[in-house]
């Protein structure tokens, strides 16, 4: 066995588990950059890169964001005992890769970098524009990726996705049975801890209250002006849809617009009016 041959079935032995590594290769005159996937390696799903006995006969392609590279994978899924039943989108789910797309996805990205880019985003305001720009250019430096396009659009809808199902997460949606489509109305908005609640944060008795101290428990209803509602302005809802709608704070735009046609005839009152 020669040397580059050794290496190589070394290489493919210790990155049996981490499919998406860019390393060097020696040429014979000089380095050059290789992915294990140039080599062949035709990644298992299912076993954790591990052999599968019946594996699906498909190869198939996967661009993966793997932060800070963009990977051309070539997987297989498992079709034995282990994961017979479990859909194509949960093998992926479990290998941790997000996908892009519910339908015979063909880009994902890991958890880790969705993980990182919510903290960009959150901590250093980065868009996802810059965020996929700046791992093209780190897999080369030429700002091509060998890829067929820019992969913003899906990276932007995974962001979104990450961000929404690790909120619905934390307001206790994540072990019902019914899953996210029985959220109630309002249940993942976060109550506000300085407001005033009945029976949380109120003294007892705080009704009776002598009259002087009344104004402590009055209701204050103020109108203010919201400058970051302007991210909700878009050009239609079919194209950049609601998700969650209602569940939130913002109330369900279907029954609210059936709500508001009973006063289409109805004169505005006018409120700037002096
Ligand atoms: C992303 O942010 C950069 C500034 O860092 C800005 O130039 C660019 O227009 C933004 N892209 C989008 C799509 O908002
Ligand atoms: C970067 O992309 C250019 C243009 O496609 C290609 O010639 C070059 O080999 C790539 N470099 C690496 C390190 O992949």
């Amino acid at each position: 066995m020669s040397l580059t041959c050794a290496l190589r079935y070394w290489l493919f032995i210790l990155h049996l588990l981490t499919p998406i590594v860019i390393f060097q290769e020696w040429t014979g005159e000089f380095w050059e950059t290789a992915t294990l996937s140039s080599l062949g390696l035709v990644y298992q799903l299912g076993h954790g890169g591990g052999r599968c006995l019946f594996p699906d006969s498909k190869i198939r392609e996967m661009v993966v964001l793997d932060y800070p590279y963009v990977h051309c994978v070539k997987y297989q899924f498992c079709h034995c005992k282990k994961s017979d039943t479990t859909p194509p989108l949960q093998q992926l789910l479990r290998n941790r890769w997000y996908p892009a797309t519910t339908v015979d996805p063909a880009t994902c990205a890991t958890f880790a970098t969705l993980e990182t880019f919510w903290l960009e985003n959150v901590v250093g305001n980065m868009n996802v524009s810059d965020f996929v720009t700046t791992m093209e250019r780190r897999t080369n430096a030429t700002g091509s990726t060998g890829l067929n396009r820019h992969r913003f659009k899906e990276f932007m809808r995974m962001s979104r996705q990450w961000a929404y199902l690790h909120r619905m997460k934390r307001v206790g949606r994540g072990h019902d049975k019914a899953g996210l489509a029985a959220t109630g109305l309002g249940q993942g908005a976060v109550i506000c801890w300085a407001c005033p609640y009945d029976g949380r944060n109120l003294p007892a008795g705080w009704r009776d209250v002598e009259a002087k101290y009344r104004f402590l428990y009055m209701l204050i209803v103020a109108l203010d002006a919201n400058f970051k509602l302007k991210n909700r302005i878009r050009t239609n809802a079919m194209y950049d849809p609601p998700l969650g709608a209602g569940c939130k704070y913002f109330v369900e735009p279907k029954e609210y617009k059936k709500h508001l046609k009973n006063y289409v005839p109805e004169k505005d009152i006018g409120f700037f009016r002096l």
